[in-house]
This record gives C-alpha cells, structure tokens and sequence, in this order.
C-alpha cells in the first residue's frame, strides 16, 4: 500500500472539487473520515444514472465495503444525516457498521439554524456587514461547542442528560432569541421529543471513532481523511472574518479526526484551475466582467447546498502559495482545466499591489485584502477539447505550460488533472 493516511485538503476557498478526486482515490481507500464543518458543505455524485447529494455523508458511502466516519470535529445536523442514510437506502440497517458518527461530534440544534439566520439578519443591518453563511447553522453550533455547552451525538441516546443540557441551552437561547431579536421563544417538548427521535435512529452509528479508526490501522487498512471547504476559509488561516468556523486545514485533521500528526504520510491540496468563493469576503481575483461570466457558466459554478452563484476569477498563486505553506501538501490535484479551454488568455495572479507595494505575502486579515490589487501574468490559452485528454503529453503545449508554471511556482507537484465533469476525465501522473 502507497500511502496509509492520508488528507485531501481544499486549497482555496472551497468548492475546488474534492468530491471528485475522493471518488478518484475510493477505490484504494477503506476508511474515509470527515473531521470538521457539517451541512455547509456539498457534493453530488451521481452513480449509475442515480443522483446523490451528500451535506454529511462521506460519498465513499456509495462504495461496499468503505467504512465512513464522521468524526469528533464535525458538527452533526441530525435531521439532515437521517435524510442522507434514507435517501441511500430504504433500510438503513443495510449501512450496519459501515457508518461511525462519532459520540463527541456536536448536534446542530433548529435554534443554531435559527441564531445563524438572525445573526446574519443583524450583521446585515450593521456597518459590519453579514458572512453570507449557508444557514446551516455552523458558526452558533461550535459557539456553544466551545462555551461547553453544545449537546453531543452521544447525549442523544440519555434522556436523563439529554433533558439537562436541552434545558439550559433553551434557557440561555430563549433570552438571545427574545431580548436581543424580539423572536419566539423555543419550546422545550418539541425540541425534546426531536431529538430523541433522532437518537433512536442514529444510536447504532455513534460510537468511538477514534477507536475505530486506530483499529482499522493496526489491521493494514488505509484511511483517508477529506476535508470539506477550503483553506482560505478556516477560522485560523482564513480570511476572517470572512470564514467558516472551522479548521480546515490540515492540521484540522488531527484534532478533529483523533489522529497525531506524525501518523499522516500524504497532505494532498486540491486546487481548481481559476478560483471561486461563495458568500462576502475578499477575493482579489474576482473578475465581474464577461470572463467571470463565462467561467462561472462554462464550470457550473453554482452552490450544491444553496444553489447560489459563486464569484469566479482567475488562479491566485500569492493565496495558492499560502495554502501550500500552511497545509504542508506533498501533491497537488488540479480541477477543472478544461474549463479554461477557449477562453481568449488565461491570467493568473503573481503579487498583490497594497499602497504602492509589491506584496508576496498573503495577508489572512479581510481588511487588508479589501485593499490588494492583483497582479497578473497572462498565459496563452488552448482551443482544443481536453476532455478526451488521459496523459499528461496528450494535452496541448499552453495547458501543459500553465500546470508546469503552478507546479513551478507553488514548489509542489501535480499528480491528478481534471480534464472533464466525468468520473473518467481524469489524468493521473504519479498520484
Ligand atoms: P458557514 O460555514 O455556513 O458559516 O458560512 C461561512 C462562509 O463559508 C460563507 O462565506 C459560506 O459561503 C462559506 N462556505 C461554507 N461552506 C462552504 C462550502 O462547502 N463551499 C464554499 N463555501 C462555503
């Protein structure tokens, strides 16, 4: 075996199209583990004619055999995971002990979805300005995770505990939601009977995951751990505030998939072609012209878990180095080339310009960003269909100067290359 554990990262602001390169790597793989975020993220797969949308699942689900884990990091929308395991089969007791929901992961209650709606209502109305959050109630669920107060998968399944714990968060939620947004307060028996509900169905899933995944080590099995948004989104090493409230670098993986470092022997960054962002924030990139037009319809570059239009702009090598550093990649994939087929000229930022600097460096805080001026180094651009392409030789010269010059620049090399939407259109070099 190549590698025993190993972690796909997203390099950029999310959305880089991690989905595809985990089903590219499944088939080699036999524990997948998703350690931070929740149902902020989102990836189709579409399997024999049949369509999946997966928030929380690991899409290695859809493989025999795979065991998926999600782990201690992530936040657990209940109602949303049951949907994701009933959708896959009529009977979830066909998933048996192919599924690990860690006990320590945290439950995204309805009053998260609720705060993180007001929360944005409110920043809106401020000077401040909203995060443009998917709603999904990510950033109150790890406030109360970290307040030691967040209820957890394992107080699911004792009512005794469960009933503490529900009391004093409705309590403290109830002055927030009433005082401070004039809204209704929660009743405590709905909330109450829900998430029992939600234990019952999910008991057989939740259990030790750290456990399983050092077990399934010590038998010879591989693991891979696959991160969801993107570097430039992390709560740490984002542009914050501007972020999720997640770690989704690397370094997440440890603390939120139980593992140590030194048991890690591949950090793979995936990286799309141009970038895109979703949400407010800083993108020195963003093109608002045609150009970003035409990436955005010509790479479907719509949100999987609102549907909403992402920003799109050219390659950003200062934000790309930077992912780079902090994630440690030993190996690049690159998604999503042939979208840059028949545009006029590829441009790809080199250096930021800030008050008459030239600027390296990338600065994480989003109010020295909102000042950056990009600037770029044009690229001749290819004609050609690549999608047909399987060998890195069988690309035209232009695309293959533009990964040489990433690959160059970044000081990391590509091993996978998206060449199409297809699980097929793929080049592997090395990977
Ligand atoms: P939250 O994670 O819903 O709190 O949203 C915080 C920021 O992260 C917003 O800008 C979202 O658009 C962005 N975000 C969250 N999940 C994803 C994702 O899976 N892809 C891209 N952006 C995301």
């Amino acid at each position: 075996m190549k590698h025993a554990v190993q972690a796909l990262i997203g390099a950029q602001w999310g959305d880089e199209g991690k989905g595809r390169v985990v089903d590219a790597l499944a088939k080699e793989i036999d524990v997948i583990v998703r350690y931070q975020g929740g149902a902020n993220a989102g990836h189709t797969v579409i399997v024999e004619g049949k369509k999946y949308v997966f928030h929380l699942l690991p899409s290695g689900i859809l493989y025999p055999n795979r065991l998926c884990v999600i782990g201690n990091g992530v936040v657990m929308d209940p109602g949303q995971l049951i949907k994701e395991i009933e959708e896959l089969d009529p009977s979830p007791d066909s998933i048996g002990t192919r599924l690990v929901v860690s006990n320590a992961a945290h439950v995204v209650m309805p009053y998260h979805k609720k705060l993180d709606f007001l929360s944005e209502m409110s920043r809106q109305k401020s000077s401040y300005g909203a995060i443009g959050t998917t709603g999904r109630g990510i950033g109150p669920c790890y406030v109360d995770k970290y307040n030691r107060m967040g209820i957890r998968a394992e107080d699911l399944t004792e009512p005794e505990l469960l009933e503490r714990k529900l009391r004093m968060n409705i309590e403290e939620k109830n002055t927030v939601l009433e005082k401070l947004y004039g809204a209704e307060a929660l009743k405590f028996d709905e909330l109450y009977e829900e998430a029992l509900e939600w234990g019952c169905f999910l008991k057989p899933f939740i259990g030790d995951s750290s456990a399983e995944i050092d077990e399934a080590l010590r038998d010879g099995r591989n693991v891979l751990f696959e991160g969801a948004q993107g570097t430039l989104l992390d709560v740490d090493h984002g542009t914050y505030p501007y972020v999720t409230s997640s770690n989704c670098v690397a370094g997440g993986c440890c603390t939120g998939g139980a593992l140590g470092p030194a048991r890690f022997d591949r950090v793979i960054g995936v990286v799309k072609a141009y970038c895109t962002r979703v949400g407010e924030g800083p993108f020195p990139t963003e093109d608002l012209s045609s150009v970003g037009e035409t990436l955005r319809r010509n790479g479907a570059e719509f949100g999987a878990t609102t549907g909403r239009p992402r920003r799109c702009g050219w390659l950003d090598m200062v934000a790309l180095k930077y992912s780079v550093m902090v994630n440690g990649f030993d190996s690049l994939a690159l998604t999503k080339l042939d979208v840059l087929s028949g545009m006029d000229e590829i441009k790809v930022c080199v250096s930021y310009e800030m008050d008459g600097y030239s600027v390296t460096r990338f600065p994480t805080s989003a109010h020295l960003m909102e000042n950056v001026t990009p600037v770029y180094e044009t690229f001749a651009s290819w004609k050609e269909d690549i999608s047909g392409c399987r060998e890195f030789g069988a690309l035209p010269q232009a695309a293959r100067d533009y990964i040489q010059y990433i690959e160059k620049t970044s000081g990391v090399g590509i091993g996978l290359i998206g060449v199409g939407p297809g699980r097929e259109d793929t080049i592997f070099r090395d990977f």
